[in-house]
């Protein structure tokens, strides 16, 4: 019997009206449409000090860095929504996998990452859509053995690309980015078997 896919979707944003958490779960939707079991987590509900080794060293993992961990271990699949700060990847983001990357005793070394499949999206009030800061992304994730498929999309002028109920106004947008998170369900679907 085929593996149900498990992908963990969240985006690299704090904010409470975030564009890019919305669109991380239109990629989401499309993902279970197409047949994952998906998990939406908000970063800004697992809040974490900015990593630091000597606090690592003191204090260990701290409970939600654990919980993130945890969350990373038990899927095989992330869809990421990344905006772009200076060109880059956002603090929190980068925090975040800062932290999941560091390994507890007993671990393999970068055990939430290695192996896993990921599918990026941006979105920004910015005529680019965030699509510099995918660049950083997916360097990173590739350096810690994450997967990342080669197609993405990136949401440029998101102020004014939602609809109130969260979905993007233009059809073929929202097409595109349901069907991001439906390749990423195939994707692993095939590789799990
Ligand atoms: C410190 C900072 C730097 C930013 N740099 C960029 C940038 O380089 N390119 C861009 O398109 N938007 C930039 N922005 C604007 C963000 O795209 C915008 O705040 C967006 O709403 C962030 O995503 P969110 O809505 O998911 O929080 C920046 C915003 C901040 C706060």
């Amino acid at each position: 019997m085929a593996t149900t896919p498990k992908i963990l979707a969240f985006a690299g944003s704090l904010r409470k009206d975030s564009y890019n958490k919305k669109l991380v779960q239109i990629a989401a939707a499309g993902a279970r449409d197409a047949g994952a079991e998906v998990t939406y987590l908000d970063l800004a509900d697992l809040p974490l000090p900015v990593f630091n080794d000597d606090l690592e060293r003191e204090k260990g993992l701290p409970p939600n860095g654990r919980t993130l961990k945890d969350l990373m271990l038990a899927h095989q699949g992330f869809l990421i929504s990344a905006p772009e700060y200076n060109s880059s990847i956002t603090a929190a983001l980068k925090n975040a996998i800062d932290w999941a990357s560091r390994p507890i005793p007993g671990e393999a070394p970068l055990a939430c990452f290695v192996g896993k499949t990921a599918a990026l999206m941006s979105a920004s009030p910015g005529a680019l859509g965030g699509l510099r800061g995918l660049v950083t992304v997916r360097a990173i994730l590739g350096n810690i053995h994450v997967l990342v498929l080669p197609d993405q999309v990136a949401v440029p002028k998101a102020h004014e690309a939602f609809a109130p109920d969260g979905t993007l106004k233009d059809s073929k947008q929202q097409a595109s980015v349901a069907k991001l998170g439906a390749n990423l369900a195939a994707v692993l679907g095939k590789l799990l078997g």
